[in-house]
């Protein structure tokens, strides 16, 4: 067993470990750049974020993204609407910041209580100011390779290979899952004619059923289904890298896709822990700042 950051702390595994953590801080430092760049013109970038309700959980994200904005020189304004509020209520303040010129990224925290549409309340922010890249017309725009935030986990895994030179480019990438917030985006991202994506994709799911035999031939491949320890290392082709996407929590307990033996057969793999899930936070910041540019035409 090594506890090296170069060698996985699988027994007997090989594979090299592809942190998340160090890419997140290099996008942070361009963000935070960025960020200081728009101050001295005297713009303050600012992140608005909507929590809706009492989860716990929720709060906490939202806590970690606030400390983590007011790190990077961004203006937080945020709204706490209780569990009873209503979807009127919740359009109602995100159309006060999309109204707001001096609030430049939107973002109302995942889940919001039942009884609320999501989804109808991420239609109603102003697509330029989506710092999730999920609304409907940016999710466009990445279908038509149109300039646009780009959904956060995506365009965090396209960031973890390029920092880690994992070629991408003419390489036959396999995403297991097409769900809207992982699989069906980053499939059309790492399709893109760009030297970091330009790849061969394909995406399986349960309409698959002998999906091991595309999975076993990627020279890539992403897991992104939602269901702990779906890839295992017979799925695997030996020396390939493996992205673990797809998580689930129970409680606290984070459970992955890739069962951690796959490092036993793989030639670099993402950690457990520390892995996509960073990249993920740091294009939100991402977003947000570049929402701030494109608003203010500075930067
Ligand atoms: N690490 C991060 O920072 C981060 C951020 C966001 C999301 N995530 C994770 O990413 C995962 C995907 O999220 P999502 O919203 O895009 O997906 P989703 O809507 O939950 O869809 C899951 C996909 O996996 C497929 N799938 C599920 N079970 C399968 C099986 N037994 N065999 C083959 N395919 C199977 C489903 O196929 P069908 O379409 O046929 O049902 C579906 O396409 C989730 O676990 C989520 O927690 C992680």
């Amino acid at each position: 067993m090594s506890s090296s950051s170069s060698v996985s702390v699988v027994s007997g595994a090989t594979a090299r470990l592809l942190p998340g953590g160090p890419v997140a801080d290099e996008v942070l430092a361009e963000v935070a750049a960025s960020v200081a760049r728009l101050r001295a013109a005297g713009v303050t970038p600012a992140l608005a974020t909507v929590l809706v309700g009492d989860d716990d959980a929720s709060a906490g994200y939202i806590r970690i993204k606030q400390r983590q904005a007011a790190e990077l020189g961004f203006a937080s304004p945020h709204v706490h609407l209780p569990a009873s509020a209503s979807q009127a209520d919740l359009h109602a303040v995100v159309a006060d910041f999309n109204a707001d010129s001096g609030v430049h990224g939107v973002l109302v925290q995942h889940p919001i209580p039942g009884g609320l549409d999501y989804d109808r309340a991420l239609a109603e922010v102003d697509p330029d100011k989506d710092v999730d890249g999920m609304h409907p017309v940016n999710m466009g725009r990445l279908a038509l390779g149109l300039p646009g935030p780009l959904p956060c986990t995506p365009a965090g895994i396209e960031a973890l290979l390029a920092f880690h030179r994992v070629p991408v480019s003419g390489r036959e990438v396999v995403v297991l899952g097409r769900g809207a917030t992982l699989g069906r985006p980053l499939a059309m991202l790492l399709a893109q004619k760009r030297p970091t994506a330009n790849a061969a994709v394909t995406v399986v799911h349960t309409g698959v059923a002998d999906w091991p035999r595309y999975t076993r031939r990627a020279e890539i491949l992403v897991a992104a289904a939602g269901v702990p320890g779906i890839v295992r290392p017979e799925h695997v082709r030996p020396g390939a890298v493996v992205v673990g996407g797809g998580v689930r929590y129970e409680g606290r307990r984070l459970l992955p896709d890739v069962d951690e033996s796959c490092a036993r057969v793989a030639g670099a793999i993402t950690p457990r822990v520390g892995g996509v899930g960073p990249t993920t936070v740091a294009m939100l910041f991402r977003n947000a700042v570049r929402a701030a540019q494109r608003q203010t035409g500075l930067g």
